[in-house]
């Protein structure tokens, strides 16, 4: 690898050296200070919604078991059974009241509290040769949610969610709070694709330029109502905190207007008027802009669209909204997981018209999936390649030769952060300045790490 010092200077500048897109020892890098470190998307509360309820997920290599005890708290416990190190939990979802290690039959509540150890007094001289009281699977060293998102970190010394996300809450609200009860998600589906994790999330946070050559056909078909995605060049493209997005710019109208032309019935409208801050309302009513994809640094991303979901002449669109996670699994490999989220009080119509709009657009077979995809498996596999390491690729769209941008922020935004209207790789670029600023932190340190386990 060139210097690192030399390589994120480069990604600072805009010029990103092709490498870093397949890598081993970047990978290597990551997984110790961005992975090691960030707050890591894992479930949403109602996932879990049961005492006993669980999930298992992972944070790279890390497999968590997130549960909801028994006193209705939420816990994310390290899926490693203090004795051998088996995974206590093979399943991938379900509801249990404990967790009987498959290698020798150790037992656990689902609070993580060891209760079970087969032989106790035989093998161990019971609780004077070894006591079970107080043992527990080892706790993500951070837990915290936002709108119902359970996040872990890794690092016991991370600051709160809250502050980790920034301004780039405001924006995860548009699409988890449109009600006081917040949403409900479907899924996920999950698949792997030979794809360097980043590339996803890049795409999500900014790339509106890819949609009118990348996603032509999907135009073509009469999917969308809009009938050119070059039309994606008037929508803003804004950063807030530790993440950014695009969006629509929606035709002139009221508030209630422009919210009806995204598909929502008049019942939702009047709940997003009830839950959505001033601010919220302005953005959408006032400057006429709409959230459509997004990102928060590193992994976790968000869409939301409208495309025409039953095949009539009628104009009629439905919105969907998905979360979604590029969970690395190699710098060549990415595992993706993807959810469709919708309003817990939406009308149960609508919950299906959605669910339809999102499984033609995105999921496993969505029809942007299969268009982005091939894109991001070959940028993957030939950045491996030597001539590679010698390429610096041009991420600088939106800025002159001096660094000033082609055309200044916008003067008036309702939104927090900073927003320009057109073109530009101006999202691309801070994901990556943050993720410059994570491999360049040292490593997190070993006094901060909590070192857990039986004795
Ligand atoms: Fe789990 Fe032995 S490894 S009981």
């Amino acid at each position: 690898m060139r210097d690192q010092a030399s390589v994120l200077e480069d990604v600072r500048q805009g010029m990103i050296p092709a490498h870093i897109y397949n890598d081993d020892e970047i990978f290597a890098l990551e997984k110790e200070r961005v992975f090691g470190r960030a707050w890591m998307f894992l479930a949403h509360e109602s996932e879990i919604p049961h005492a006993g309820d669980y999930v298992v997920r992972r944070v790279v290599d890390d497999s968590f078991i997130v549960s909801r005890d028994e006193s209705g708290a939420v816990r994310a416990m390290f899926n490693m059974c203090l004795h051998r190190g088996m995974q206590v939990c093979r399943a991938e979802m379900g509801n249990a009241s404990h967790f009987r290690c498959p290698y020798h039959g150790w037992s656990y509540k689902n609070d993580g509290r060891l209760v079970g150890l087969p032989f106790h007094g035989e093998a161990y001289g019971g609780e004077e040769g070894f006591r079970k009281k107080g043992q527990t699977l080892l706790p993500a060293p951070s837990l915290d949610t936002y709108n119902g998102l359970i996040f872990v970190s890794l690092d016991p010394a991370a600051p709160p969610l809250r502050e980790y996300l920034g301004d780039f809450a405001f924006y995860l609200d548009f699409y988890t709070q449109q009600s006081a009860e917040g949403i409900e998600l479907v899924g996920p589906q999950r698949w792997r694709v030979k794809a360097n994790w980043k590339i996803g999330a890049e795409n999500f946070a900014g790339d509106s330029y890819h949609t009118p050559h990348t996603h032509s056909s999907v135009v073509e078909i009469g999917l969308f109502r809009e009938p050119k995605a070059s039309k994606r060049k008037e929508g803003a493209l804004y950063w807030a905190g530790r993440g950014g997005g695009t969006t629509y710019k929606l035709p002139p109208g009221t508030l209630d207007e422009r919210l009806r032309y995204v598909g929502y019935p008049d019942e939702m409208i009047a709940r997003m008027r009830a839950t959505w801050s001033d601010a919220h309302l302005a953005m959408v009513g006032d400057d006429g802009f709409m959230v459509s994809a997004a990102s928060a640094f590193p992994n976790l991303s968000l869409v939301h669209n409208w495309p025409k979901v039953e095949d009539t002449e009628s104009d009629d669109v439905t919105p969907f909204i998905s979360l979604r996670q590029w969970q690395p699994v190699s710098a060549d490999e990415t595992e993706v997981l993807s959810w469709f989220a919708v309003d817990r009080n939406a009308p149960q119509r609508f919950k299906e018209l959605s669910y339809k709009a999102y499984l033609m657009c995105f999921g496993s077979t969505g029809m942007f999936e299969q268009d982005d995809v091939e894109n991001w498996v070959s940028i993957t596999s030939t950045a491996a390649g030597s001539m590679a390491r010698r390429l610096r690729l041009n991420s600088r769209m939106g800025l002159l030769a001096d660094d000033k941008p082609v055309s200044p922020p916008l003067a008036h935004f309702s939104g927090p952060g900073v927003a320009y209207v057109g073109f530009g790789e101006y999202n691309q670029r801070a994901m990556l300045r943050h993720w410059a600023d994570a491999l360049e932190a040292p490593p997190p340190e070993e006094g901060t790490v909590d070192l857990g386990g039986t004795s």
